[in-house]
């Protein structure tokens, strides 16, 4: 058992992007999907937008049933459900996840609220090191994985679970968003890009929760897109870096938006 999944873990397909030159995405969710519905309307809005999503899994499709039923009805992406307690064991989870972005030729995913930790077997079929994947050909590659998520705080503050309401109690003054490459950490890979959310004094978990997302929801597309266009960087210690003109996209432009939204209390 174990050397067939290994064999099927090891045996990662190098399709490189696809005919039309898209980045081809995966995204993992357990959620609502509302990252994932933003991502699709910001696809379909923009025709050359440079990477386009091929599959959906969803490890809880009681919660995300609607979010399916909307991206494989109206816009053909294949969807998938893969119920954890059903698989013999972790490992048989994360072999049939595999199985169906091979099938799907998947070249880059996305978390977009899927809740468990991914396993090393899995990490290392998506490492840049561990496989001869496409993105692995790219200059300045070799720290990061094909794997990102998304998380509602400013990380390192608050990784796991409840992330908001955890911000809120605390006391913080702002909070927000992070955009990381996955590593087997909780909420500790490589940090891409951050957006800030102010907290009001009149917040609550669930206001909070809304403006946060609402940052998730911009903030997500254009790091893919960043990606995509083999736009992120990497310093010589590892870390993320991008270059100055898209610095000002990420940090001036949203905040000036929040200023005017979010600030007046
Ligand atoms: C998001 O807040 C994301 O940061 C976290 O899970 C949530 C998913 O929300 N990882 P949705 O399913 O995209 O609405």
């Amino acid at each position: 058992m174990l050397s067939k999944l290994r064999s099927l873990f090891g045996n990662v397909s190098v399709s490189g992007k696809g005919m039309d030159g898209k980045l081809r995405i995966g995204i993992l969710l357990s959620g609502k999907g509302s990252n994932l519905l933003a991502l699709v309307n910001e696809i379909l809005l923009e025709k050359n937008y440079p990477a386009k999503i091929v599959c959906v899994i969803t490890d809880n499709i009681n919660e995300s049933k609607e979010v399916l039923d909307i991206v494989s009805n109206r816009l053909n992406i294949h969807t998938y459900s893969i119920d954890y307690y059903k698989c013999n064991s972790k490992e048989h989870f994360f072999a049939e996840i595999q199985q169906l972005l091979i099938k799907n030729d998947v070249e880059f995913i996305c978390l977009a609220g899927f809740m468990r930790l991914l396993p090393k077997s899995f990490l290392k079929a998506w490492s840049i090191n561990g496989s001869d994947r496409c993105l692995a050909t790219r200059r300045n590659w070799l720290f990061a994985s094909s794997i990102i998520n998304i998380h509602p705080s400013l990380l390192p503050l608050f990784p796991g679970l409840h992330a908001p309401k955890r911000a809120l109690d605390s006391g913080v003054k702002f909070t927000g968003c992070t955009i990381h490459f996955v590593n087997e950490g909780m909420d500790t890979g490589i940090i891409i890009a951050q957006g800030i959310v102010p907290i009001k004094k009149r917040d609550t978990e669930a206001t909070l929760i809304e403006r946060i997302q609402k940052a998730e929801h911009y903030y997500y597309k254009q790091v893919i897109r960043l990606i995509a266009e083999d736009k992120i960087l990497f310093s010589d210690t590892g870390k993320a870096i991008l270059e100055d003109n898209l610095i000002h996209s990420f940090n001036i432009v949203y905040p000036n938006k929040i200023t005017q939204l979010d600030m007046e209390i």
